[in-house]
């Protein structure tokens, strides 16, 4: 379909800042299972780890650059991503590491180096130990080290959300005059609020010399729960690429959540001037294999992908949903790939809900009777309140099979 509106970069990152969460240790054939699954998704950007970190990391990027980089079978499936894969590893402000991130992805036909400092005064000053003059030579001396071997470069002043905005953009324009392509803006402990990431950006891009066609790339944290929506900010100033990762997984309360910034521009295209190429409906079993993956469980009412995110309990919304599916529902559940049935039932249902789960299992009329479809639903009630978890489907059988007998 033509389309006028800038594509959305989707840089994901579960494989790096994503395995950053505590506890979360993934070895090279569960990284290359995610990474498969990623390309099929249609993700253009994955950042495959951190190849500096330790023999095990490079190797995984090595082999994912290697093995997944290649346009993939699977990966055109949507009918709508043509490109291979950029396959990125990140490197701190340090030539060794830069030199070893290049290794591990150059054997990909697009690769990326990911530079990143800290901008910060507080990084600066405690953990870094140098001035701003020593941070704005190294940014320099380091990205032309990296444009050196690689063409696809992005720099990332770590701690954006915290920096003095004249020294962010001084920082900036050393890394784009040495050769940085992508700009990635890391609000790094998730510190900015919407209105302020989204001027950020407009400031960075109005005020930051030669800012003219590089792109912008959000990174949030969720510290206060608000990373998708600085990142959908960062957007309506122009970002052009974000950087998430699948159920939204990474250091401490996490990073923006690819699924939910992808379905907030899907269901709101006049609110943002941007498309992407995401195939949305392997969303749900991308998530279901990251959790299993990494043993992070996805919280039942997490947005598009939870347990309950497309499930009705209550009577009323459930005879809505029956009549008309829209009443309750912004997103069709077929559409992230969820297929299975969407009424919960609980002590909040009711007679509509609970004739219509009796239909799917097989006792549509004449089945039951009038009387033994009055006493079933007075027994599924008195049970629907004592269990916490709702009523399954062997408990229905089990009410048909009593008021039958
Ligand atoms: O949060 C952060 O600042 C990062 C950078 C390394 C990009 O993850
Ligand atoms: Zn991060």
């Amino acid at each position: 379909m033509a389309t006028t509106t800038d594509k959305l970069i989707i840089f994901d990152t579960t494989l790096r800042d994503g395995e950053q969460s505590p506890g979360v240790t993934l070895n090279t054939e569960e990284k290359l299972e995610i990474a498969r699954q990623l390309s099929r998704l249609g993700v253009d950007v994955l950042e495959a780890g951190f190849p500096v970190a330790s023999p095990g990391d490079f190797n995984a990027v090595q082999r994912i650059a290697r093995e997944v980089g290649p346009l993939m079978e699977g990966r055109t499936g949507a009918g709508r991503v043509n490109q291979e894969m950029v396959i990125c590893g990140l490197a701190r402000s340090v030539k060794a590491d830069i030199q070893t991130a290049f290794d591990a992805v150059k054997d990909a036909p697009r690769h990326r180096i990911h530079v990143f400092l800290a901008t910060s005064d507080i990084h600066l000053e405690f953990k870094l130990k140098i001035s701003r003059a020593q941070c704005i030579e190294r940014i320099t001396d380091t990205v032309s080290f990296a444009k050196s071997l690689c063409k696809d470069i992005e720099f990332s002043p770590e701690d954006a959300g915290r920096s003095d905005r004249a020294f962010l953009c001084e920082a900036l324009a050393a890394a784009i005059n040495a050769g940085a392509t992508t700009l990635n803006i890391p609000d790094t402990v998730g510190y900015n609020t919407p209105s302020e990431y989204g001027d950020l950006i407009k400031h960075l891009k109005e005020n930051t010399p030669g800012a003219d066609g590089v792109i912008f790339s959000t990174h949030c944290h969720n510290d206060l729960g608000l990373a998708t929506a600085n990142t959908l900010a960062g957007v309506s100033n122009g970002a052009r690429q974000v950087e998430v990762t699948i159920n939204g997984i990474g250091e401490r309360a996490g990073n923006t959540s690819l699924e939910e910034v992808v379905m907030n521009v899907h269901t709101h295209p006049l609110s943002y001037p941007v498309h992407h190429t995401i195939n949305t409906r392997l969303f749900f079993s991308t998530s279901r294999m990251v959790e299993d993956l990494s043993g992070m469980a996805v919280q039942a009412n997490k947005a598009i992908v939870g347990r309950n995110a497309f499930l009705h309990e209550s009577g009323i919304h459930q005879d809505g949903v029956l009549k008309n599916k829209q009443t309750y529902e912004i997103i069709r559940p077929e559409d992230v790939g969820v297929t299975t049935g969407n009424l919960a039932l609980g002590k909040h249902s009711g007679r509509h809900a609970f004739k219509t789960k009796l239909d799917d299992l097989g006792y549509a009329a004449p089945a039951l009777s009038d009387a033994q479809f009055q006493a079933a639903f007075a027994k599924f009630k008195d049970l629907a309140d004592s269990k916490k978890a709702g009523v399954t489907d062997g408990d229905m059988h089990a009410l048909v099979a009593d008021v039958r007998s």
